[in-house]
């Protein structure tokens, strides 16, 4: 694999970024501005090609000296723009000294480092020495007094680009940071179209696809975390991608607050697209000689479709990015267990359900909400984190052991950040809360939240959980936080109120850190009333995240195809549950939901005791095929399938090629379909394959163009799987 390179031409003061997948270059002009030339499949060198040839035309600005014959700013590709001099477009960074809001940011000087940079206090993807190369470009603004450095890191083998910038007061006066974007980028005049994951509780990261109109379009969250709304993820793609071809260029972002993310198309048609926090509300104080981190940005370049986008994300994410001591390291099955007590747990339901998990041979149980609660509801007792002895004598400690001693690891639930009214720690701390004076509070689920921002909460917060991680036997911990953030006020002496929302999570962060130090061996789950706060910045600390408070085997469909397009599947919990299910009143049989887990993080949510003698057989069927696969699954490639109207599908490939599962999904009877082809694009053209149920022998340029048949079936949410086996020679 080609190692990554950073290539300065100092004829042509410009900078090639490539790693054989990718190019990235940028070129200073009149030695001064720092102009974006190409972001695209790899080029073997940049000669000056594709120079913009400007038009004389009214209307527009420009400095007196600059040397481009006719440009106008409003026109220029600026790498990293800021607004006052003329370019009217979204601008990436603004900076204010005595209320005077004028950024003008020239170039200074450019260097490769040979380590890819740490972000102080945030999440941040690594790599080891050799696997990435860094380039790092200072721009200044002497009048300002302010110094942003610009950071790029190549991957080997990736498409991919992550940036983040660093800003500093390099003056004497104190300067306030309004906007600091974690990436912005100039694209060619192309019919964009645009893709964004939306959604809402339960229902996360629908896809939606629509061509670019001029103007700006724009996906936020102002809800202090990343939101089940948007996940802070564009892609802009040219009209023809479908799952396996066409160029793609993808935005994620790796931070769990307030994000903005935009395009623009402009009056030439063309885009400039950014990423980064939300310049809303956001006033950061810098005084001289401080600085300021932005979060950081993963840019995603492919010509292999959705596909290609999922691969360079995944690949990414497993080995760059999630603790690596969990990225290869097999998952437990568990039995969690909300669906079947929620509040409601006793040490004897606790045996019960644990006595007949073992027998499945299920290997950690999670004991979900309500043991620390006085009541059984969302009402009381959060923050206080004093197990209820009436419901569990003996403490978390009898429930571990009761789980211990039938073979299996024991999990726990906590909501660290979250405190309800009826609690000691309110009680005595109620300056400890986000909260604006004058105003009554907001509440969410009866919780108000706890001001991460304030050193003495994290402290104390990480005091809590170490208490249990050292005296209870948890093996793993599911990390809750049920409403979004309101009231974004800090009681603390002096807190800065523009910078609260952001201090929440760089604390949250602060905390994270802290416990999986002191934990390495600690399996997190994140949790934010299901994917609520699934992001790549919680996907540093955490392992897996649970995808959906949706367990529906055939809505999860849908949730978990979205998902994956960012994130590994090891990384989605996605547990069978009850029939009907408890959110959707659904019936699906219950090898559909199997099915629709198999792939993903698989778990078990639902009362055990109510399953007839056949389903437990089927239960412990799925677990033993589980435990077979598990190693190639978990490592395997993922790809969806495009296939049309009631069906859908994906793909599991094992990293070394030798056997695919391939699951198609109808979800529901329609008989306007029939025979469906199912086109694995994605295999060895060159190899042949057995089906390993029917024999049946296929060779990989067959299966990409003619495919697997998908039958049509008398019923709602049925399941069709292959596992085709890749024969030897
Ligand atoms: C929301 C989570 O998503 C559920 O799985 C469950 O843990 C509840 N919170 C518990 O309050």
């Amino acid at each position: 694999m080609r190692r990554p390179e950073i290539l300065f031409d100092d004829s042509l003061h410009a900078v090639h970024l490539t790693n054989g997948v990718i190019s990235y270059i940028i070129q200073v002009v009149d030695g001064r501005y720092l102009v974006h030339r190409y972001f695209g499949p790899a080029l073997r060198r940049w000669h000056g090609g594709g120079q913009p040839v400007y038009f004389k035309r009214g209307y527009n600005t420009c400095h007196e000296e600059c040397s481009v014959p006719n440009v106008s700013f409003d026109d220029f590709p600026f790498e990293y723009p800021a607004r006052s001099r003329g370019d009217f477009r979204i601008p990436a960074v603004e900076a204010e000294a005595d209320g005077v809001r004028h950024t003008q940011l020239d170039f200074v000087s450019w260097r490769a480092l040979e380590e890819k940079p740490a972000l102080e206090g945030l999440p941040a993807a690594f790599a080891a020495p050799g696997e990435s190369a860094t380039l790092e470009i200072t721009l200044s603004d002497p009048a300002a007094g302010l110094t942003v450095r610009l950071y790029y890191t190549l991957f080997a083998g990736l498409g991919i680009v992550a940036r983040h910038q660093v800003a500093e007061n390099t003056g004497s006066r104190p300067l306030t940071l309004h906007n600091l974007q974690s990436a912005s980028l100039e694209l060619p005049a192309l019919p964009w179209e645009m893709l964004i994951l939306y959604g809402t509780h339960a229902k996360e990261a629908n896809g939606q696809r629509f061509p670019l109109h001029h103007g700006i379009q724009r996906i936020e969250s102002v809800r202090g975390s990343s939101s089940p709304q948007h996940q802070p993820f564009f892609a802009l793609l040219s009209p023809d991608v479908t799952a396996d071809r066409g160029l793609a260029v993808g935005f994620h972002l790796v931070y769990s607050g307030n994000f903005l993310a935009q395009a623009e198309l402009d009056q030439f048609g063309m885009v400039r697209a950014q990423i980064g926090l939300h310049p809303e509300g956001f006033a950061w104080q810098l005084m001289p000689g401080e600085r300021f981190t932005s979060p950081e940005a993963i840019l995603n370049c492919t010509t292999g479709g959705l596909n290609g986008l999922r691969q360079n994300f995944h690949q990414l994410y497993l080995h760059h990015l999630m603790p690596p001591r969990f990225a290869e390291a097999e998952r437990p099955i568990l039995l969690n267990s909300w669906e079947s007590m929620y509040y409601d747990v006793t040490l004897s339901k606790i045996e019960r359900q644990a006595e007949l998990a073992r027998q499945l041979g299920v290997e950690l149980f999670v004991l979900d909400d309500g043991w620390f609660r006085k009541g059984n509801s969302s009402r009381d007792s959060m923050g206080d984190w004093r197990c209820n002895l009436r419901k569990l004598p003996g403490g978390i400690p009898a429930a571990a052991r009761i789980v211990h001693g039938k073979g299996m690891k024991f999990g726990l639930w906590f909501e660290p950040e979250a405190v309800t009214a009826d609690s000691d720690l309110f009680r005595q701390h109620p300056d400890w809360v986000l909260q604006t004076p004058g105003y009554s509070m907001t509440q969410g689920r009866h919780e108000y939240l706890l001001d991460l921002s304030r050193p003495e909460v994290v402290d104390y917060l990480f005091d809590v959980l170490d208490g249990y991680l050292q005296k209870s036997g948890i093996d793993y911990i599911k990390w809750d936080m049920n409403r979004p953030l309101t009231d974004f006020c800090s009681l603390a002496p002096g807190a800065r109120q523009g910078e609260t929302a952001h201090r929440y999570v760089l604390g949250l962060y602060r905390l994270l850190e802290r416990i999986t130090t002191a934990y390495p061996r600690l399996l997190i789950e994140g949790c934010s009333s299901g994917g609520a706060r699934f992001d790549p910045g919680m996907l540093y600390y955490v392992a897996q995240n649970w995808t959906s408070d949706n367990t529906d085997g055939h809505d999860r469909l849908a949730i978990q195809a979205g998902y994956s397009l960012l994130y590994p599947p090891v990384a989605m919990g996605a547990h069978v549950s009850i029939t009907p299910n408890h959110q959707t009143g659904r019936v699906t049989p219950l090898d559909t939901r199997w099915q629709a887990a198999r792939l993903f993080n698989l778990g078990y949510e639902l009362d055990l005791t109510l399953l007839t003698p056949e389903e437990l057989a089927d239960l412990a069927g799925q677990i033993a095929q589980r435990k077979a696969e598990r190693r190639w699954v978990q490592s395997s490639r993922f790809f969806t399938l495009d296939l049309p109207g009631p069906y859908t599908g994906w793909a599991a490939v094992a990293r070394d090629g030798s056997r695919c599962l391939v699951q198609v999904f109808q979800t529901r009877y329609d008989p306007l379909f029939a025979h469906t082809p199912v086109r694995l694009s994605f295999l060895d053209r060159d190899g042949l394959y057995r089906d390993a149920a029917s024999g049946q022998l296929y060779g990989g340029d067959e299966l990409a163009t003619l495919g697997l048949t998908a039958p049509l079936i008398k019923q709602d949410d049925a399941a069709t799987v292959w596992e085709l086996i890749r024969e030897p020679g």
